[in-house]
């Protein structure tokens, strides 16, 4: 197989403790990448010298720790800033992931722009957490929730998105990447022809930060989401990145300590930027752990993992269609290292506890897109997805770990 002989993936996998294990007798091949990723032994070892020897209240202290971890973690925040390309520090607010970024932003944005009548656009290619904080912002505001529909390829339909923009639409929000299908949107087209009609742009970014390069400047979206955990980062870890002419005109979503300027029980004013975003004490370990991520993707680098994974792609597509009655969902011309699939016959979740018995961890069930499920007319698939320490080997493991589950149910 013609790997990548510049990418060294077992040297990357000395890196990652968990992968070096065993499950049910059998060499752990851990292929649920777009559910969460692993973590680099640099990660966790940030994150315990923190608990070993570091740890305090950040923002509010006048002694040595706390003071500190205060500058490691404003470090952070520059650390993200660098790696999306934000022209400020202050257009990055740590959250606890992107389900709670697009809440905070479907309510903050909600409250200040978005009226009775009003509509809202997204995808049918969303993730749960891009659908349900705008229902329920319709519900609140009486607003109105548009989806623009997809091919059956999984791509979004650019006419149809084009004709759906009305002098009614307050913001578009979407998926940069899909998590189900894989399929990569022409976000910067999107952005553009919404820009023209003075739109702004969600990206919700959970599978695009740890594939490929994100520049918020470059692709001028209005808002950028993404978790830690999907990039090699701690768990309950995330960032909300917006313009700072939105940030600033938006209120806080949530309020108590660290968010305010001056209190009195007559009146309190709001902190500054990015602080009004960050009320009570922010996971300051997690922020410090998931810049520590970010630096262990850069070393790699982002471009030589794009192109690692793009051969897994390129490999697992060709392999798993030479199985007979296998249908791969989402075949869109750009896309990133996930594959989901059913074999005829075969319940999804029967194939992936067959294939946890050898070893091999993939997804199940409808990845939290069932309306993307039931465009396609299906309840769920096996989804398999890639990240950069997996190898060619695994994706041959489970081609034939999937011969053996279509003989077992033959
Ligand atoms: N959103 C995550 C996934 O796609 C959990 O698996």
């Amino acid at each position: 197989m013609n790997q990548d002989v510049s990418y060294d993936v077992s040297a990357i996998r000395q890196d990652f403790p968990i992968l070096n294990q065993y499950v049910h007798n059998k060499p752990l091949s851990y292929l649920d990448n777009a559910a969460t990723t692993q973590k680099p032994q640099t990660v966790i070892d940030r994150v315990h010298k923190i608990y070993a020897r570091q740890n305090s209240n950040i923002h509010r202290g006048v002694h040595f720790l706390s003071n500190q971890l205060t500058e490691e973690y404003e470090q952070a925040r520059e650390q993200v800033r660098q790696f999306i390309n934000a022209k400020h520090a202050r257009e990055v607010i740590f959250t606890s992931g992107t389900t709670h970024s697009i809440n905070a932003i479907a309510y903050s944005f909600g409250e200040k722009y978005i009226h009775e009548g009003d509509e809202v656009i997204i995808t049918g290619l969303e993730h749960h957490a891009n659908i349900v904080p705008w229902q329920a912002l319709r519900e609140r505001k009486n607003a109105r929730l548009k989806v623009v529909p997809i091919n059956d390829r999984g791509e979004i339909q650019m006419d149809a998105y084009e004709r759906m923009i009305s002098s009614k639409t307050k913001i578009i929000a979407l998926s940069h990447i899909s998590n189900s299908l894989g399929t990569i949107n022409d976000v910067k087209r999107i952005i553009e022809v919404a820009h023209q009609h003075n739109i702004p742009v969600l990206l919700d970014g959970a599978q695009s930060i740890q594939h490929q390069q994100v520049d918020v400047q470059d692709m001028d979206c209005d808002f950028y989401v993404f978790s830690g955990h999907k990039v090699y980062g701690p768990n309950g870890t995330g960032v909300l990145y917006g313009k700072e002419k939105w940030l600033e005109e938006m209120p806080p979503y949530q309020t108590g300590g660290e968010m305010i300027q001056k209190v009195t029980f007559d009146k309190t004013t709001y902190n500054e930027l990015p602080l009004k975003f960050e009320a009570g004490t922010p996971n300051y370990v997690g922020a410090i752990g998931m810049a520590e991520a970010l630096r262990y993707v850069e070393k790699t680098g982002i471009q030589a993992i794009a192109r690692h994974e793009s051969q897994m792609l390129r490999h697992a597509t060709q392999k798993l269609q030479e199985i007979p009655g296998l249908t791969i969902y989402g075949t869109a011309e750009r896309k990133i290292s996930v594959l989901s699939f059913l074999i005829d016959g075969i319940h999804h979740y029967d194939t992936g506890m067959v294939l946890d018995k050898m070893g091999i961890a993939v997804r199940t069930g409808h990845h939290c897109t069932e309306p993307l499920m039931n465009h396609f007319g299906i309840e769920g698939t096996v989804r398999a997805s890639f990240a950069m320490y997996n190898t060619l080997d695994e994706i041959d493991q489970l081609y034939h770990a999937l011969l053996k589950v279509k003989q077992m149910f033959s």
